[in-house]
């Protein structure tokens, strides 16, 4: 398909068929920054309400830089991928530090900020400063493989390669950010995963997975290695109307959030084998035999954590030698902790979500 053809036509049906999204309103590069960082692996209706929220809260870059790191945890809960936030709140205090709170306004200047990658930058030059650099995701690896029959692994760096050079002699020069918008929408909202309605396609004269029915087969993506399953036994330690909350510091998932003692096992575990382990080498001793849960199923990218909850009641003079990241926090105190979905699903369930 001639080059120019697909541009033209792409950003056609773009203007006729776009959304209506507050960032696109905006030229402002802290906004398409943050609405960025914010849609990765992230759809855009369950990331659109994260995005009003930190541009109510932290209207610019200084806002948000001079934010307490445990403020900007909470306001990201519930949309996963933690060191993204970490990043972002990183990146804000960066750019006020050896930017003067401007953020810098080529591609190449952009990608030296703290999580932000090609992607990104190539996002925000476009954007907000015009510069003709394509943006390359999902959606575009979808869109370029279909219409123009590639069947490179879009995960391998050769495939990578080979969709960024395409789809920088496809941008526009003239209006290079329409014309990233466009390709990223026609894959958001025609050139669907599963089941795109190719009848009704603008392409479907010309479109190569069209002409010989492989619609199903590409993008081609290289298979993932399995999840490692990991089995997570909490044991929620109650006095009263407090629990026991443990900082997570380890280099792990979840750095910086709050969860509750935990038990990893590489296996699954009885619970009374698990209260009588926690009796011989645990920091102390519990009289009960405490309540568990039924399993809980978290999926992450690249793992999967099958956890139980194990509800133990204990006196304050039973609990001694809690470290410095363990300490008994109120309901109330407790709502307002950043904690993985996992913790909260179980304090929702249980009603102590106050
Ligand atoms: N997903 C990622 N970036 C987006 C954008 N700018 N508009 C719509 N969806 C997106």
């Amino acid at each position: 398909m001639d080059k120019r053809y697909f541009s033209d036509k792409v950003v056609k049906w773009y203007e006729e068929n776009k959304r209506d999204l507050p960032w696109r309103d905006t030229k402002d590069p802290y906004k398409v920054w943050l609405s960025e960082i914010i849609l990765q692996q992230t759809r855009v209706i369950q990331g659109l309400p994260y995005y009003l929220k930190f541009v109510e809260r932290f209207p610019t870059v200084q806002a948000l830089a001079a934010a307490a790191e445990q403020e900007v945890l909470r306001l990201w809960q519930g949309l996963g991928y933690y060191t993204r936030a970490r990043n972002l709140h990183a990146c804000a205090k960066e750019v006020v530090s050896r930017y003067q709170g401007v953020f810098p306004k080529t591609f190449e200047e952009l990608k030296k900020l703290r999580g932000v990658g090609d992607y990104t930058a190539a996002a925000i030059a476009s954007f907000s400063f015009q510069e003709p650099v394509a943006v390359v995701d999902g959606n575009v690896f979808r869109v370029l493989s279909r219409v123009f029959g590639i069947d490179k692994e879009i995960n391998s760096p050769e495939g990578r390669k080979m969709f960024t050079l395409l789809a920088n002699e496809l941008i526009s020069r003239k209006h290079p950010d329409r014309y990233n918008q466009a390709v990223m929408e026609f894959g958001a909202l025609f050139c669907t995963p599963k089941n795109p309605d190719c009848p009704s396609c603008i392409f479907k004269a010309t479109c190569f997975a069209v002409q010989h029915d492989m619609q199903a087969v590409l993008p081609v993506k290289a298979k993932a290695k399995a999840a490692r399953k990991r089995y997570f036994y909490y044991f929620v330690f109650q006095q009263g109307k407090s629990l026991l909350m443990k900082k997570r510091e380890a280099k792990d998932i979840w750095h910086g959030l709050y969860d509750f003692y935990l038990v990893e096992k590489s296996k699954p575990v009885k619970t009374e084998k698990l209260i009588q382990e926690f009796n011989t080498s645990g920091p102390w001793v519990v009289e009960e035999d405490g309540e568990a849960s039924e399993q809980y199923k978290h999926v992450l990218s690249h793992q999967i954590i099958l956890s139980k909850f194990i509800l133990v009641r204990i006196d304050a003079k039973s609990v001694n030698g809690l470290t410095k990241d363990m300490k008994f926090y109120s309901l109330k105190k407790i709502a307002d902790l950043p904690k993985p979905v996992l913790i909260s699903r179980f304090l929702a369930d249980r009603d102590l979500l106050k």
